[in-house]
């Protein structure tokens, strides 16, 4: 089984082996992938797919000296020798889109403020190229600004594409931005992208929308870590205190009327929208749009 074909989405894989993203650092103060990155990825290339490490969308969105990121011409340019390098091996390579969020300093952006879901800082040390420092508070994102947020997201996922990536995962786990609005502990906004899990899970599926709608949703991706308490983040929702399933899902006729949902809600992409499910759908059912 692990070594038959699969479809996924647009691409065949010729393995189940999937490379899990793993952040290098080798990517220096620019934040370009060199020749040294370019062979990690190409001696890996015989795995059915890799999915790169957590690039950053916009400089405000590094989280450790020497992550690459998917903004400047430089960077695409060097990410295209990281792609060219894996598909000369006959691989496939899919970007790992992760803006960090709160899990940053100014040390590490280059003097850009660092923001999330809520002022709520991580409590704890950050390692900066200027030694350890204390998290910093980050500053609330405004409702007006969010989508300039998601715009940065879908810009670096088409130069993703532009740098000959097969696709992109983004990052909604391990306590970086998109896990903070999904966290009752990290969002404690007032407005619609937070309070319940519907509107703390807002933010998140209006961006994989926004980049399924810029791709093609068969070439995204996205990683969730449900109750994943990482890097300051605590998903304390009770069990069962999702909104009735009905609201965001439809059965089947054939299926019983489900009326409520677990708290862990997983967005994912299915073959042209985004999709909302719950753990606990029924199996004689069929997720509907959300
Ligand atoms: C050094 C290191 C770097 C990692 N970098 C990333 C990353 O960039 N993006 C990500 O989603 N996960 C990252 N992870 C998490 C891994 O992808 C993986 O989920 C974790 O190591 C647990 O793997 P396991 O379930 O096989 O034990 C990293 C883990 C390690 C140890």
């Amino acid at each position: 089984m692990l070594f038959s074909p699969l479809t996924l989405g647009e691409i065949e894989i010729p393995n189940r082996l999937v490379m899990a993203p793993l952040t290098r650092l080798r990517s220096g103060v620019e934040g370009v992938p060199g020749p040294l990155v370019a062979e990690h990825y190409r001696q890996r290339a015989s795995l059915g797919l890799i999915v790169s490490e957590g690039t950053y969308p916009t400089p405000a969105g590094q989280s450790y000296p020497g992550q690459p990121g998917l903004v400047t011409e430089e960077q695409i340019a060097g990410w295209k020798k990281v792609t060219d390098a894996v598909h000369a091996e006959g691989g496939r390579i899919f970007a790992q889109v992760m803006h960090g969020g709160r899990v940053s300093h100014s040390d590490i952006t280059g003097g850009h403020e660092i923001v999330a879901p809520s002022a709520v800082a991580i409590d704890g040390e950050v390692r900066t190229p200027n030694g350890k420092k204390p998290y910093p508070v980050p500053r609330e994102l405004s409702t007006d600004e969010l989508p300039s947020v998601i715009q940065e997201i879908v810009t670096a996922s088409r130069n993703a594409v532009e740098a000959g990536f097969d696709g992109v995962e983004l990052h909604s786990a391990n306590g970086y931005l998109l896990h903070e609005f999904l966290a009752p502990n990290t969002n404690v906004r007032t407005d619609s992208y937070g309070g319940s899990p519907e509107n703390r899970a807002r933010f998140v599926i209006e961006t994989v929308n926004a980049v399924g709608e810029a791709l093609g949703a068969n070439r995204v991706g996205i990683r969730i870590s449900p109750e994943h308490s990482v890097q300051g983040i605590a998903e304390t929702d009770p069990p069962m205190s999702a909104p009735p399933m009905k609201s965001w899902w439809t059965p089947s006729p054939r299926s019983t009327s489900p009326t409520s949902a677990s708290s862990t809600m997983i967005p994912r992409v299915s073959s042209s929208r985004t999709c909302v499910s719950a753990s606990t759908a029924p199996s004689s059912s069929t997720p509907a749009s959300a």
